[in-house]
């Protein structure tokens, strides 16, 4: 059986490596606070001028929205058509999640629908770009930029994402990223971080993630041995990057299903998502090729439908993928011909 995801393809050649910098974080004693040199090469790597080790992508997005004072009786625009911890973030802060519908080709955030949204109480907007692709920045940006809302966007399944040539995170006023082991681009355990061209936004989160607060404050550090197991995997990421859109056109090919990407996008596949035709039962599906292939769904209960945030939105595209989609298995190595073969054999034996 084809899992789902195998880390140790990428881990594994690597091992070493982090060994020899873990081995120097535990020689200098320094556990925690010395995450300066990821935090300088992730920068350049996207393009932001600051980034901020965090212990999560939770903490990242918490932490961006609180920089920017986000509180009681604020609304944040975001989607429903993502991880909840995007909207935990917002309810951390005691403000309102507000869910706009997705564009029905790219999965992301319908700019046309975003406007509806906003009332004097809007306060940020969090796109996310989900599986890899991009939300449409250029019309996001523009309507934030007419009501002078601020964009967070939650990168943490876009590492190595670009519009118009520009890395996920730096088209808005924050980037939030996780480094979660399962992300594309992940640690050893769990790990997050802020990318923004905002110094003052930067020392804030920085002083932020360590008891830097009148308030209750937080522990959101990031351990040194996940900077160093990051920073190696970063060498190494573009090769990964490389695999995957391999893999992925070889699945637009031979699945008779394109995946929208815009011209000015450039995919991370972090997910690759299959739509199964309505006429299908997409357990029956998973089931059935479940002892060749290992199948995922990506979200199947969308966030406004969890009982913590009890909301009556309309949001069809929204539940049309979570009760359709199906991910499948896309990372370096993964037996891709294999994986096709039973998902036609599927539909063939349908016949
Ligand atoms: C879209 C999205 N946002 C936020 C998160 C939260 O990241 P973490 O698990 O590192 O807290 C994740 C990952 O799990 C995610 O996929």
């Amino acid at each position: 059986m084809i899992p789902y995801h195998d880390l140790s393809k990428i881990n594994h050649p690597l091992a070493d490596d982090i060994l020899a910098e873990i081995n120097v974080v535990i020689e200098k004693n320094k556990f925690v606070m010395n995450t300066e040199k990821f935090e300088e090469e992730f920068a350049d790597y996207t393009g932001a001028k600051y980034c901020v080790a965090l212990s999560s992508g939770t903490a990242a997005l918490h932490l961006s929205l609180k920089a920017l004072g986000i509180a009681e009786g604020d609304e944040v625009i975001t989607v429903s058509h993502t991880f909840r911890a995007t909207a935990a973030a917002i309810k951390y802060c005691n403000a309102k999640p507000v869910f706009v519908d997705i564009d029905k080709d790219t999965f992301t955030m319908d700019p046309e629908k975003l406007e509806d949204k906003i009332n004097t109480n809007t306060k940020a907007i969090i796109p996310v770009h989900i599986y890899g692709n991009m939300a449409d920045m250029e019309k996001i940006n523009k309507i934030a930029k007419k009501h002078g809302i601020p964009i967070v966007e939650d990168c943490s399944q876009a590492h190595g994402s670009t519009f118009d040539n520009k890395h996920a995170g730096t088209l808005g006023r924050i980037g939030a990223y996780s480094f979660y082991p399962g992300k594309s681009l992940g640690a050893l355990g769990d790990a997050g971080a802020v990318v923004t061209d905002d110094e003052s936004l930067a020392k804030d989160i920085a002083g932020l993630r360590n008891w830097a607060d009148d308030d209750v404050g937080h522990n959101y550090r990031m351990a040194s041995i996940q900077a160093e197991a990051l920073r190696i995997k970063l060498q190494n990421y573009p090769d990964v990057l490389g695999d995957k859109e391999d893999i992925a056109e070889y699945y637009q090919e031979n699945l008779k299903q394109e995946v929208f990407v815009k011209r000015n996008v450039r995919h991370s596949w972090h997910i690759y998502p299959y739509i199964l035709d309505e006429k299908y039962d997409r357990e029956d599906f998973i089931k059935k090729l479940s002892d060749k292939v290992e199948l995922k769904t990506h979200y199947p209960v969308p966030v406004h439908r969890l009982s913590a945030y009890k909301s009556s939105y309309e949001l069809p595209n929204t539940d049309f993928v979570a009760n359709h989609q199906v991910s499948i298995p896309i990372y370096p190595e993964v037996e891709k011909e294999e994986v096709v073969e039973a998902i036609n054999d599927y539909f063939a034996t349908l016949l």
